[in-house]
């Protein structure tokens, strides 16, 4: 290797990887609604991937994240339709230098329409001859999916415009948004119901939107704001005339409006709502920067993601001081002990925090953080509350609630586990202690059935959290393979749990011994052994017994299997424990091989046939249904026709191929009775 590419290699390494963490960001924004990193942090990894993209023009890649939106497609039972334009999202500033860099660019008689940027979903109404036609999600930019149903419930969205001077079709964009005081009135009755609280109103809007069922949409009081209008002849020669004129045909279109002819002035109205904002009844997240005129707008064109001709300014994250009266400790799965911080109550961003991560003992340390201290505290990505910082100590003001630390005492981290009281451990390299006793350590223990029965390991339906724990504290679950021995009386007998839930339980885990060996894998929960390495490792070892014994030299030839994976793979098969557990699980019937899916080793049971699939499973994902159908000798295919042999029908599917298959006389066929015919 010569030198230039020992300097290139790791920035090369550092490129791929934050395209996978940005698309994994992205997907866990707009596909499900729980974002993992701020915005800030997000810009600035976009702008580090953008820097590095120019620097290796040879790694360009269209499916990379700085060449597309983020993608909220997906959504059950809304058909996918493609956008007239293109929905784009704003490049994003943070300070005055940043706007300035920006009007530089322009030409120097631009005016400037500043607006606030709610902080909504984005949606986009098509009007035909006055009639509302479609509403679009952003979806990923190029196709969304029709909410229509969901936005006619919004009262300020008007169904129809009557006038003689509106063109054939325009379409006007704006955001759906969740106002404070219905996002608080929904968490409180979702709290009373024990059921998920909603982080934020954009959250909140967002899993509104997804509903299919108009009625609870409109009861939850959705609003919306319009502030883009798009089409062919669309009157006026501005921006700020245009919506003028929608605001004339009856949308709902801001008042904060301000046309601006120079710096200072976009300063003095972001100055202006950076308070005022609070008094607003929804959510905005900064001040969206537009060149007035159209014309200069077009001359200014587009990248492939951004308009030139507008920013975003985002406000700075709210944080507030207050105060630190307990750090206590909580256990993970995997026995990471995180510190929490125990605050004094806040109002941050419209909620109310009492408790925030402080990550781990190096962060505590070097902050010199005790309790009796003020700390700042903010909500990255306005989700899972962070401590950022601390105020200067105050000397002499103790408070009597808090027992405050002598200022001498040094922070000291737990030794013992605050669960089980083991010792706890440090990985050299590793920021986190952990708790070593796996096996009865009681969040642990919990921890580990929580994640085999989820969604992509083993699909348990009816056993949640609660009733893991209550069956746990009753002596009936200590461990995954305890799950297979659970019995009808055993369940049935519990205070909560009936004879209803004992057999869906029941049924959920028979269901789970057809779960496919790379699912049962991640099951396991090995350390480290996510969803896609399992997937990997299980190509490559086609049964446990073959991964049992692999090395740990032999492990790391695996694509995306370091060495720490593999030497916690050959750990996991050199404790008695697990092999214990899983002779059990083999017992019990799960599937510890993987079926060899070239297409002639099985049968010829499915030969010519073409077979659509559609909708949500189960018991296997549909890339499984789709390997099983060509192993199977059959075709799948993606749109239903006279030629369709038969649709392999889940949960809500699809209403235009539901009617399509009506229509041709299709026959749908549920999963159960595929497998049995595939038996
Ligand atoms: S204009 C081509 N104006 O912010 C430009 N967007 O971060 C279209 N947003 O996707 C967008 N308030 O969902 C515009 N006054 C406003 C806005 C606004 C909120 C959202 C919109 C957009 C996102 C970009």
């Amino acid at each position: 290797m010569d030198l230039f590419s020992q300097i290139e290699e790791p920035e090369r390494e550092e490129l791929l990887a934050l395209r996978k963490e940005l698309e994994e960001a992205n997907y866990k924004y707009y596909v499900l609604n729980m974002p993992t990193l701020s915005d800030r942090e997000f810009d600035e990894k976009m702008h580090r991937l953008q820097e590095l993209e120019a620097l290796y023009p040879d790694m360009f890649d269209p499916k990379s994240p700085t060449q597309h939106v983020g993608s909220d497609l997906g959504k059950k039972g809304f058909e996918t339709v493609r956008h007239k334009y293109p929905m784009l999202s704003l490049a994003n500033s943070y300070s005055r230098e940043e706007i300035e860099d920006w009007v530089r660019k322009l030409p120097s008689d631009v005016e400037i329409v500043c607006e606030l940027k709610f902080d909504g979903l984005s949606i986009s109404l098509w009007y035909e001859h006055g009639q509302l036609v479609r509403a679009l999600t952003r979806g990923d930019g190029v196709q969304g999916d029709d909410v229509i149903a969901n936005i006619k419930t919004i009262p300020s969205v008007p169904w129809r415009i009557d006038r003689q001077d509106i063109p054939d079709f325009f379409e006007l964009r704006g955001e759906v948004l969740l106002p404070w005081e219905r996002f608080e009135a929904l968490n409180k009755e979702r709290e009373e119901q024990e059921e998920p609280l909603f982080a934020n109103p954009r959250n909140a809007a967002s899993g509104t939107l997804k509903l299919q069922d108009p009625k609870e949409v409109a009861r939850r009081g959705l609003t919306a704001y319009l502030y883009y209008m798009l089409g062919e002849n669309l009157p006026g020669k501005t921006h700020f005339e245009r919506l003028s004129t929608a605001r004339e045909w009856g949308f709902n279109i801001s008042d904060a409006i301000k046309v601006c002819r120079n710096v200072d002035e976009v300063m003095a109205y972001i100055a202006y709502w950076d308070t005022e904002r609070k008094n607003l009844p929804v959510a905005t997240d900064g001040i969206v920067l537009k060149v007035n005129n159209l014309a200069q707008q077009e001359e200014l064109g587009y990248t492939a993601k951004t308009p030139r001709w507008a920013i975003a300014y985002k406000f700075p994250a709210e944080k507030q001081l207050t105060l630190l009266k307990e750090i206590t400790y909580q256990v993970g799965r995997t026995g990471v002990v995180t510190p929490v911080a125990n605050l004094e109550p806040v109002q941050l961003s419209g909620t109310i925090v009492q408790r925030a991560t402080l990550h781990n003992e190096d962060f505590i340390r070097s902050l010199d953080i005790r309790p009796g201290d003020r700390v700042w505290v903010e909500k990255g990505g306005e989700i899972i509350p962070k401590i950022t910082g601390r105020a200067d100590r105050e000397i002499g003001r103790p408070r009597a609630d808090v027992a405050l630390l002598p200022d001498s005492a040094e922070y000291a981290f737990p030794t013992r586990c605050p669960e089980c009281g083991a010792k706890l451990v440090r990985v050299e390299g590793e920021a986190a202690w952990r708790c070593p006793n796996e096996a009865g350590c009681p969040p642990q223990i919990k921890g580990k059935i929580e994640h085999f029965v989820s969604r992509k390991a083993m699909n348990i339906d009816g056993l949640g959290e609660e009733t893991i724990d209550l069956l746990y504290r009753q002596g009936l679950l200590h461990n995954i393979a305890d799950i297979y021995d659970l019995k009808a009386e055993d369940i049935a007998s519990q205070e909560r749990l009936g004879e209803k839930s004992a057999q869906n339980m029941l049924a959920g885990i028979e269901a789970s011994k057809q779960v496919p060996w790379a699912r049962v894998l991640f099951a396991l929960g090995i350390r480290m052994v996510g969803e896609t390495t399992a997937k990997k490792i299980a190509k490559v070892y086609n049964s446990i017994d073959s991964l049992q014994w692999a090395t740990a030299e032999q492990l790391t030839a695996i694509e995306d299997v370091g060495p720490q994976i593999a030497e916690n793979i050959v750990r996991y098969f050199e404790d008695i424990r697990n092999l214990e557990i899983l002779e059990r699980l083999r017992q019990a019937g799960l599937q510890f091989e993987g079926e060899s899916l070239q297409p002639s080793a099985i049968s010829h049971q499915l030969d010519g046939m073409s077979i659509v699939i559609s909708g949500t499973f189960a018991h296997h994902s549909r890339d499984e249904y789709k390997a099983m159908i060509e192993a199977h000798g059959g075709k799948n295919v993606g749109s239903v026709s006279k030629k369709t042999s038969f649709i392999l029908a889940g949960e809500n599917m699809g209403p235009e191929k539901r009617k399509k298959a009506e229509e041709l006389g299709v026959r749908l066929m549920t999963e159960e009775e595929f497998l049995e015919m595939i038996k």
